[in-house]
């Protein structure tokens, strides 16, 4: 065991994995809020949304006017999601400084996701990493269904090394690995970064949980135990995948950075901002906080109303 890092770069998801899932219209001035706040509450990497086809995903058709109206904080960054040189075309002319690209375990999942398998998939990440390299853009992978797939079942663990050696071949900086139906319990996830880490190197290393089975806090936990430092999360636990049925929202930031600061672990975050950050997103939708910390704090404010 490496032993769980004295830091931990948390990379808020919420702006992007969170409300591309919403299916009533969110305001462009409230995503834009929403992100300078996580940014103000000291996340050091806020994603803010995502350059994928309109049809596909109509919540963020706003891209280029949230990235491109944003108020960007020095030292924070907002990377983007792209999922071809389209997408990525897009989100140089709005200004992106650093994006995401997207791949799966599962072949099924690709398909239903971004309408390519995996070998396809990586013809268009190849040539996103290659005109993202001509402009200096540092580009994240990811990779989705690491510990089971919503149409194949279980995820072989070669499998996802394999895709996440594919990413770094290709020029990714980090891989994320995605348990995209929270379906990964400790020893699995742990058993799987080191597999993954054993490959790539736990540097380059990232977990991304959903909390569909209420296992990202325990995932995670054990992934900090083989030595990760670096963790995905979604202020006020906001979020799924539109295909993938039934999956929930990230591991809610609140909780995350509630569990490093009291484990002693440094984020850099500023956890009441943090959490009025969450309660302005879920009074937006009208909605209490998945976040525990943002429900205590959603029953104190009510309580003091009345
Ligand atoms: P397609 O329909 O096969 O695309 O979709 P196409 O290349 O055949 O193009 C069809 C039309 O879309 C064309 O327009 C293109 O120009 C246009 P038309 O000629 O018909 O008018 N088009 C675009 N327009 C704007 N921006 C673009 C773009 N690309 C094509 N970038 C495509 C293929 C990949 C585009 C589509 O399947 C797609 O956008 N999929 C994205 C789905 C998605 O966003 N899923 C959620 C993100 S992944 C996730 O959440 C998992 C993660 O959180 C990790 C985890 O939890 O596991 C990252
Ligand atoms: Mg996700």
């Amino acid at each position: 065991m490496t032993g769980t890092p004295t830091r931990v770069r948390i990379v808020e998801v919420g702006p992007r994995d969170g409300l591309q899932n919403e299916r009533r219209p969110v305001p462009t001035a409230a995503k834009i809020e929403l992100i300078e706040r996580l940014a103000e509450a000291g996340l050091p990497v806020v994603e803010a949304t995502s350059f994928v086809s309109p049809r596909w995903v109509p919540q963020l058709a706003d891209a280029e006017d949230v990235l491109s109206g944003l108020n960007r904080r020095a030292g924070t960054a907002y990377p983007v999601l792209v999922p071809n040189l389209a997408g990525l075309e897009r989100a140089i002319a709005a200004g992106a400084r650093e994006v995401a690209v997207f791949t799966a375990a599962s072949e099924t999942f690709n398909r239903k996701n971004i309408n390519a398998g995996i070998d396809e998939s990586f013809d268009r990440i190849r040539a996103v990493n290659d005109r993202a390299g001509s402009v200096d853009l540092p580009v994240r992978g990811y990779v989705s269904c690491v510990l089971g797939c919503p149409y194949e079942g279980d995820v072989d663990a070669d499998a996802v090394v394999r895709v996440a050696e594919r990413l770094i071949e290709a020029g990714c900086y980090e891989i994320s690995l995605g348990d995209t139906i929270g379906a990964g319990t400790p020893t699995r996830a742990r058993n799987l970064v080191q597999a993954v880490g054993a490959s790539i190197g736990l540097t380059k290393l990232a977990v991304h949980f959903h909390d569909t089975r209420g296992q990202a806090l325990a995932n995670v936990f054990a992934c900090l135990e083989a030595g990760v430092a670096t963790v995905d999360a979604s202020v006020s636990g906001l979020g799924g995948c539109p295909y993938a049925r039934g999956a929930t929202g990230n591991l809610a930031t609140e909780d995350l950075v509630y569990m490093l600061h009291g484990m002693g672990v440094e984020t850099g975050v500023d956890l009441d901002a943090l959490v009025d950050a969450g309660l302005f997103i879920s009074r937006l939708l009208g909605r209490r906080p998945a976040s525990r910390l943002g429900q205590i704090a959603a029953l104190r404010a009510e309580e003091s109303d009345t």
